[in-house]
């Protein structure tokens, strides 16, 4: 029986060994170890046997046999576990770096920059920058800045109005021009400041106007400004923002809130002349509306399109350009 004994265990060896798979090592192990088993039949035998001595030895044979299948039936089973862990593992792998591919790095828009740009040439000269807000009074948009109601130099500004308080009296700003009305309202002269903001004009886009654009305004209050002074700051913001190869001049025009008033162009160095913006000295109802005395302060005010630079600095055909999003016109700057 001893030879029976080691010749089913080399069997039951040989069985488990040929597995490929998790459930036929369990299959293989339930067949071999359950109680319809080959060992279970050894051990029913056992009491047959004819001497106490042989019953030993069987039974001592039965037991080594039965557990070096045991043995070899877990390590087995735990190989099968592991390798079908590694295929499902592997099988389920997501390979990021593929599916990803490296994302591309943004940068500021061409508009930004030019705004960035701004600010930091006027901190260069001096100036602190100041910010109000988009939706605006009527009173500070217009009549603070010696547009009462009616005034004609308000049908140059076609304006947005919000539905707020009583009719006509809320606007979306026209232009950064009543945020000089706020900074002399909160700031004690000497004022040396620029407003950068958004502003809303309610016409139609075309290649040189946008319904929604940005300017930036200046003022200046101290005790003795000039048009002398003006006129400086204006050629020295020309140089340090477009080259020394270019130079401003003043252009008298009509503003309501500035007198005298000007347009300001610069020359390119190709010897073109490009107009800008608005300034001039502001006038004596400006600085009362925002509190100031006409006898002891006076100043200038300036005002122009960033937009419209960025698009005159890059030679941009047409500005809605700027708005449509496409990465490959914001990608060039
Ligand atoms: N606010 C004017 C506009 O939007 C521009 C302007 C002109 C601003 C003259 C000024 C100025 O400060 O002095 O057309």
């Amino acid at each position: 029986m001893i030879d029976e004994i080691l010749a089913a265990r080399d069997g039951a060896l040989a069985r488990l060994a040929a597995v490929t798979n998790l459930a036929d090592a369990d299959a293989v192990t339930a067949d071999l170890l359950g109680k319809k088993g080959p060992f279970a039949a050894f051990k029913t035998r056992l009491g047959s046997l004819a001497t106490v001595d042989e019953k030993k030895a069987a039974g001592q044979a039965v037991n080594e046999a039965t557990s070096a299948v045991e043995a070899a039936a877990a390590a087995r089973r735990s190989e099968m576990q592991r390798a079908e862990r590694a295929t499902q593992l592997a099988a389920e792998r997501l390979d990021l770096t593929e599916v990803m591919s490296r994302p591309t790095r943004g940068h500021a828009h061409v508009v930004t920059q030019a705004w960035q740009r701004l600010e930091d040439v006027f901190i260069g000269l001096g100036f602190q920058i100041a910010e109000g807000p988009e939706v605006e009074t009527d009173w500070h948009n217009f009549e603070a800045l010696n547009m009462p109601p009616q005034h004609p130099a308000r049908s140059m500004h076609d304006t947005f109005y919000v539905d707020h308080g009583a009719p006509g009296s809320t606007v979306l700003r026209t232009h950064t021009s009543p945020v000089q009305i706020r900074v002399m309202q909160t700031i004690e002269p000497p004022i040396y400041m620029v407003m950068p903001g958004r502003v809303f004009r309610n016409e139609t886009t075309d290649a040189t106007h946008l319904a929604v654009f940005h300017q930036i305004e200046g003022l200046v209050i101290d005790r003795g400004i000039t048009l002398a002074d003006l006129a400086g700051t204006i050629e020295k913001f020309t140089q340090a923002f477009f080259g020394v190869d270019f130079t401003s001049r003043l252009r008298p025009s009509f503003f309501p809130f500035t007198e005298p008033s000007a347009e300001f162009d610069i020359r390119t160095p190709s010897g073109d002349w490009l107009e800008l913006g608005g300034c001039g000295m502001v006038h004596p109802n400006v600085l009362r509306a925002g509190g100031l005395d006409p006898e002891e302060w006076s100043g200038f005010a300036f005002g122009f399109g960033i937009d419209r630079m960025a698009k005159e600095r890059h030679g941009v055909a047409d500005v809605r350009e700027m708005y449509a999003n496409d990465l490959r016109f914001v990608t060039q700057f």
